[in-house]
């Protein structure tokens, strides 16, 4: 059985005679030591599934299964000894900022009832983990944003969870400091095999550390399975406007297109085929310059993928399109966005 299982979740919010459905009849499974990523649009119920996953939002309909548990027949207390096996961390960190870093770590162990010594010695051992030693006496107004989530990382992995519930915990951060958190996610999930759930609107971030993906939208689930099928392939309208229409969105604000009636195509190779040649060769072949709207490729779980958005020129479409497919490359059109 996977570790967590959420069978027919449904949250309904009821305020001032209004009804909302934040999720709908959610089924996913999620398997111990997965790196599992959701994303949504803002509001599509990211925050309330991941809430429900930990019953701090008790769901209207379904079961929650944490290792074959089913939060919904617990008591509180015996409820609130699970939730020490599932920790979470947010966007704004939410450290105490009257605490040093080295008691904003200790303070849950103490309320768990651990002598103040030995929650100390305990969280010293958990700042080693998260490379901040030199900071255990600073105040979290002292750090910077990279620095607080690395603390909250600390503080969350104190009681020895085995599920760790990551809520938009990049979102505040710069790119390469979200990085830095998304190198040491990565490096816990390996060293103890905790099982990682990141939820997040921010699609790199879900292509650098997630081998698994679900999408959900108005509070349904739409698409699920692994990262690498769906972001080569999303099939959902969802899927789609995240994924592609993030890369689309990108280049709004990069350089504006030189080539007049440009259609815009989205070339991705799953295979390891030479990014340079075949895009050298493409400019030789049609002696027209083609617009890179964007390329990136990356390592997606030991298979290199890469992508390009291509603005080509609309009499050429046809030729380089044929060209790129015999080089093993997929070609879709992309939408054109008004900007
Ligand atoms: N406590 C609440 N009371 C009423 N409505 C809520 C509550 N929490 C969330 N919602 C509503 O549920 C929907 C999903 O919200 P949320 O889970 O926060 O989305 P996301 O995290 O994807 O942005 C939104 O329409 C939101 O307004
Ligand atoms: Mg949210």
């Amino acid at each position: 059985m996977a570790q967590i299982v959420l069978e027919h979740i449904s949250k309904r919010f009821e305020i001032e005679g209004k009804t909302i459905d934040a999720l709908a009849d959610i089924n996913l499974e999620i398997e111990k030591g997965e790196i599992f990523g959701i994303i949504g649009m803002s509001g599509a119920g990211k925050s309330t599934l991941v809430r429900c996953l930990n019953f701090l939002e008790k769901p209207t309909d379904g079961k929650v299964l944490i290792d074959g548990s089913n939060l919904g027949t617990l008591t509180e207390k015996e409820l609130r000894t699970q939730r020490r096996d599932i920790a979470m961390i947010f966007q704004h960190f939410n450290l105490l900022l009257q605490k040093t870093v080295l008691d904003n770590i200790a303070f849950p162990l103490v309320i768990q009832g651990k002598k103040k010594a030995e929650a100390r010695k305990r969280a010293k051992e958990l700042l080693q983990i998260v490379g901040l030693e030199e900071k255990e006496k600073a105040y979290p107004s002292q750090l910077s944003g990279g620095q607080k989530q690395r603390v909250a990382i600390a503080r969350a992995l104190a009681s020895n969870p085995h599920i760790l519930l990551c809520d938009e915990a990049t979102s505040a951060l710069d790119p390469q400091t979200t990085q830095s958190i998304l190198n040491l996610l990565k490096q816990i999930n390996q060293k103890y095999g905790i099982t990682i759930v990141i939820i997040t609107h921010q699609m790199d971030v879900i292509r650098e550390v997630c081998e698994k993906v679900a999408i959900i939208e108005a509070g349904r689930l739409v698409e699920h399975g692994n990262v690498v099928d769906i972001f080569n392939h999303p099939k959902s309208a969802a899927g789609k406007k995240l994924i592609i229409g993030d890369n689309v969105s990108a280049t709004v604000t990069g350089e504006k297109s030189q080539v007049n009636e440009e259609v815009i195509v989205r070339a991705v190779f799953t295979e390891n085929s030479a990014f340079e040649p075949v895009v050298a060769n493409m400019i030789l072949r049609i002696g027209e310059p083609i617009n890179i709207l964007k390329a990136d490729t990356k390592n997606v779980n030991g298979i290199a993928k890469g992508e390009m958005l291509l603005g080509l020129p609309q009499n050429k479409r046809k030729e380089i399109t044929e060209y790129l497919t015999e080089k093993g490359l997929e070609i879709e059109e992309v939408e054109q966005y008004a900007g």
